[in-house]
């Protein structure tokens, strides 16, 4: 019989909202455990190896990664692209039938998501997305963790998103459609959602909201989301500072949201640029929430991947 098919994580659009619901649930929980100090009670992925895969830069992303793995009784290789026969041309796909013979599942972070399907295709154990052009669902978990700790389910309400439609915006509509939540969405036209991903959402019932104007995109929201305004594998042009800085988030932003709306973030942030220190230091930003929250997301996504009939 045909060995089942791998666990992978490669985008939130590939799950049902009570799938992501599931993986969210087992976070909440292993925080929970955590928190009380009885890290040593639940040590899932013992005898488990992850190997991590890093074709471009982490902090938040490698050590949440690293410090769940151990926390749930497991090990991590860390490898980077370039130290790896793939910097000398060894096809992806050889790389991953290699790799699935020593781990039990591969995190990779590369640009190119055909790429990283690829990998996913020839891997024979679960292949994680831990950030490619295109999207970053990861990060995406984490934050509808720190949304709902801080402002209750987020189904039904508003979240605001106001910069460059990069691929952690394409992992929040991703997450509007599965969640049921409403997404605004401001950016200038050059750098908008592209019309695949709005087709998409479209196609899903998600309630997405496209508009160029930062002021309307946040009116009614629970929270203000933004990113860097240079992504890894962008051209740091100027043009992109002029396009983008109407869509800073300052304190003028902030108070046309709720009153009580959150200020979210994926890190690294550029205090000046998407987002005023006075709003990323101030007491509407949950942005070092939402970094914690990245160890307690990889778990419930770990051991969805990992365990035996999953979550
Ligand atoms: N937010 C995020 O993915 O951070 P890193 O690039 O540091 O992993
Ligand atoms: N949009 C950013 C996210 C970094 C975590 C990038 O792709 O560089």
């Amino acid at each position: 019989a045909a060995a089942p098919a791998p666990r992978h994580f490669l985008d939130l659009s590939d799950f049902s909202g009570d799938e992501i619901r599931r993986m969210l649930d087992a976070s909440a929980d292993m925080k929970a455990i955590r928190r009380k100090g009885a890290r040593a009670a639940e040590r899932p992925l013992v005898g488990k190896t992850l190997a991590m895969v890093f074709d471009r830069p982490s902090t938040r992303t490698r050590v949440s990664f690293d410090v769940a793995m151990r926390e749930l009784g497991g090990e991590t290789l860390m490898l980077t692209g370039s130290e790896m026969q793939l910097g000398r041309g060894e096809t992806i796909g050889d790389t991953a039938q290699v790799l699935s013979r020593f781990v039990d599942a591969i995190m990779i972070r590369i640009l190119d998501h055909g790429q990283m399907l690829e990998l996913a295709e020839h891997a024979t154990v679960p292949v994680i997305n831990a950030l490619t052009k295109h999207s970053h669902p990861c990060q995406i978990m984490a934050d509808v963790l720190t949304f709902e700790e801080h402002r209750g389910p987020i189904r039904g309400r508003t979240v605001a998103w106001s910069g460059d439609a990069n691929n952690v915006l394409a992992s929040w509509v991703h997450a509007a459609a599965r969640l049921d939540f409403t997404l605004n969405v401001a950016s200038p036209p050059e750098l908008a959602p592209p019309a695949s991903l709005v087709a998409w959402a479209q196609r899903e019932g998600a309630r997405l909201n496209v508009t160029t104007d930062a002021r309307a995109a946040v009116d009614g929201a629970d929270a203000v989301v933004t990113d860097c305004w240079v992504s890894m594998g962008d051209d740091d042009e100027s043009h992109r500072h002029n396009l983008l800085s109407p869509y800073r988030v300052d304190a003028a932003l902030m108070a046309a949201a709720k009153p009580d709306a959150i200020f979210m973030h994926c890190l690294p942030a550029h205090r000046g640029e998407e987002v005023t220190a006075e709003v990323m230091d101030g007491p509407q930003s949950v942005v070092f929430d939402e970094a914690e929250n990245r160890l307690h997301a990889q778990k419930g996504i770990l051991a969805w991947c990992l365990e035996a009939g999953g979550a």
